[in-house]
């Protein structure tokens, strides 16, 4: 078992990208991850929808205002959708899957950026759900939670500072 510190200290969200594919064997390593991921009384609710398709990309990138271009130059994204029946932990569930994926793609040596999905607008005044359900085609009653964009390092990001973390956030025995 290796400690993961390293990993942590090196994870970034990267939003930019080369124009090289991710292998096949990656991706579906970082999606194993979002699998095996931990979730309340083992419902896994999630579905990842894998879109490599250059249009489908550019299209998925107006899921936002703003904050979605990466995808355009992204080698894939996952969509990470929620089935809400029989389980109360959705929310959670699905996030802690995409960010299981997101760490496996820096342990990897890829570049990945979480894009939130729930409770957000598109470029188009849609709910970036109903936008993302338009273009994809999941059934109604499934939520989006948020879009993993994934693709090779375009632009290196630095470590985070472990001597400037928020220590005061921490409280010892009482707040
Ligand atoms: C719940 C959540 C939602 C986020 N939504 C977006 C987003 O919509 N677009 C984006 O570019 N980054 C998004 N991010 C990435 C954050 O901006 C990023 O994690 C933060 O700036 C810290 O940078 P770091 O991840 O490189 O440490 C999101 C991160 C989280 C955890």
């Amino acid at each position: 078992m290796s400690d993961m510190y390293e990993e942590f200290v090196n994870r970034r969200s990267v939003r930019v990208y080369t124009e090289e594919p991710v292998a096949d064997e990656d991706l579906k390593k970082i999606l194993s991850a979002g699998l095996m991921a931990p979730s309340g009384k083992s419902k896994f609710p999630w579905h990842f929808i894998v879109v490599k398709d250059r249009a489908m990309l550019e299209k998925l990138s107006a899921c936002r205002v703003g904050v979605a271009r990466m995808l355009r130059k992204a080698a894939c994204a996952i969509v990470v959708i929620g089935d809400p029946s029989d389980t109360d932990t959705l929310v959670e569930d699905c996030t802690i899957a995409a960010a299981y994926m997101h760490l496996e793609a820096s342990s990897l040596g890829l570049g990945s950026c979480y894009i939130q999905g729930r409770g957000r607008e598109a470029e188009n005044g849609q709910t970036t759900e109903e936008y993302v359900r338009g273009l994809l085609g999941f059934p109604e009653e499934y939520k989006l939670q948020a879009v993993l964009s994934v693709g090779h390092v375009g632009k290196t990001m630095k470590p985070h500072k472990t001597e400037k973390l928020f220590w005061n956030k921490v409280h010892e025995e009482k707040f």
